[in-house]
């Protein structure tokens, strides 16, 4: 199951996976085998139903990538909410022989958050999120789409080893996007790119295509991926050893 399979990353990633002879459920507003809106409840309902009933017997993946980039509560709902969801949702129906799951999260997660929005989406409190989100002053509305992948990021780290998902046999990572060619970033006309990867540098090639996110999330979901999770991959050209530096482990483990 792929969410957000009528465009850019999630459109390449269900091309990848049919190339490779798997059958994959698309999943979107429109234009897809499930039509739904993970920014709402019943959407999210509607999904769980509906994948049962295209595969009684259970998938082997979920691909949560459906998302959005607005100064608007909607990344919230959409990005956080319906992701977890998505997650959450279908990993009862993950009881074929090597389940395994992905979230499409983003190199934004190095860019500044609001703090208290990230906690109200980690306790799972969709009202105070959006409540939050929502009073905020319009110059920092930006933040929302950072706060959303943070969020998800944290929560997958929280769950990820967990008897729900590890013990249970489902390695669940992420993948961290840099700028990739998609409609998501299609308005940005070629200076604002140009400052962007000037910014937020890809040294390697530069920014991406669909389809080399595609490739990273497809291993992931392989059977042959029988160690990784809890992980989350920056396939943003390099980007994030360029702006992070070497040090991000510090902290000793008893
Ligand atoms: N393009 C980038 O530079 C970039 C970088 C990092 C991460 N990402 C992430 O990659 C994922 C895919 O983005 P993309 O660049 O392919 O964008 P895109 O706009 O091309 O595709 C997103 C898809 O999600 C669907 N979607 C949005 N809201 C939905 C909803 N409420 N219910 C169901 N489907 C919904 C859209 O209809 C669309 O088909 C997103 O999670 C995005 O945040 C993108």
């Amino acid at each position: 199951v792929v969410t957000g399979s009528a465009s850019g990353i999630g459109a390449a990633t269900k091309q990848y996976l049919e190339s490779r002879k798997y059958k994959v459920i698309g999943v979107d507003r429109h234009s897809a085998d499930v039509i739904v809106d993970l920014a709402s409840t019943q959407g999210r309902e509607d999904l769980i139903a509906q994948v049962l009933r295209l595969a009684p017997s259970g998938i082997d993946a979920v691909v949560a990538n459906a998302g959005v980039n607005l100064p608007d509560v909607l990344t919230l709902q959409v990005n956080f909410f319906g992701g977890v969801a998505t997650l959450e949702g279908l990993r009862p129906l993950l009881r074929r022989q090597s389940p395994r799951a992905v979230l499409v999260a983003s190199r934004v997660v190095l860019q500044p958050v609001v703090d208290d929005i990230v906690e109200a989406c980690l306790a799972g409190d969709e009202e105070l999120a959006v409540r939050l989100g929502d009073a905020l002053p319009a110059e920092l509305k930006a933040r929302l789409y950072a706060s959303s992948k943070l969020a998800a990021a944290r929560w997958l780290r929280r769950v990820a080893g967990s008897d729900a998902w590890a013990a249970a046999g489902i390695p669940l990572n992420a993948v961290a996007p840099g700028s990739v060619d998609t409609p998501m970033i299609g308005h940005r006309n070629s200076d604002e790119l140009a400052r962007t990867l000037r910014e937020r540098p890809m040294p390697l090639g530069g920014l991406a295509k669909p389809h080399e996110v595609a490739a990273v999330i497809s291993w992931l979901l392989e059977p042959d991926n029988t160690k990784v999770t809890g992980q989350m991959i920056f396939v943003d050209g390099g980007g994030e050893t360029l702006m992070r530096r070497e040090d991000i482990w510090s902290g000793t483990v008893r």
